[in-house]
């Protein structure tokens, strides 16, 4: 792999605690909604199994992202809120389901997102979200609002450098 990763638009305290507990899971597979230019996808990629499947779904995604010699990259072009884009998901999973899932698309959809691609994470994966903490509407959309709602009730952690901050901060769901 790469040791010159694409550049990434998170706290690198926040995500560093997000890739501790991704190293522990070591997914088999794993889908981020949002992939930018490929930065927090490489790294996940890092943490994934040897011979991990690494899906990612952006409106204009890099033509690669830097991932393990043997793990298996599908980089899907189109708006995740497509049905042609899920199904798309759910063929190249074969029946199999994901450890992981990021969410971190369109920030005004995330909780579509949840309730479209949330099932096909299996019981103890993670489903996390970016953009958690209140900041300039341009920029977290409704998530920190969704966030609010997704946590209650639900097993979750909240990795948040500073409530003050403006934005960013990851909020991680255990499926059940
Ligand atoms: C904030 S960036 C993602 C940053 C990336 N996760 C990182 O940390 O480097 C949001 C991305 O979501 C994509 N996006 C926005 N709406 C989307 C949608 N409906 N379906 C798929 N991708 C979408 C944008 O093209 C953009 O690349």
């Amino acid at each position: 792999m790469s040791t010159q990763l694409p550049v990434m638009v998170q706290k690198p305290s926040e995500f560093q605690r997000l890739l501790d507990i991704l190293r522990d899971l070591r997914p088999q597979s794993l889908l981020e909604i949002g992939v930018f230019q490929g930065g927090s996808l490489a790294r996940f990629a890092t943490a994934a199994a040897p011979r991990a499947l690494i899906l990612g779904i952006d409106l204009a995604p890099p033509p690669t992202v830097p991932h393990g010699p043997l793990q298996r990259l599908q980089l899907i072009a189109g708006n995740a809120r497509d049905a042609f884009v899920r199904a798309q998901v759910v063929d190249i999973l074969d029946g199999h389901q994901l450890d992981f899932l990021f969410i971190d698309g369109d920030h005004r959809a995330a909780l579509q997102d949840f309730a479209e691609y949330g099932p096909l994470v299996h019981p103890g994966g993670i489903i996390a979200f970016h953009d958690i903490v209140p900041g300039p509407p341009s920029d977290v959309g409704t998530v920190p609002q969704d966030w609010q709602a997704l946590k209650r009730g639900r097993p979750h952690l909240e990795l948040v450098e500073n409530w003050g901050q403006g934005g960013y901060g990851i909020g991680v769901i255990w499926q059940t």
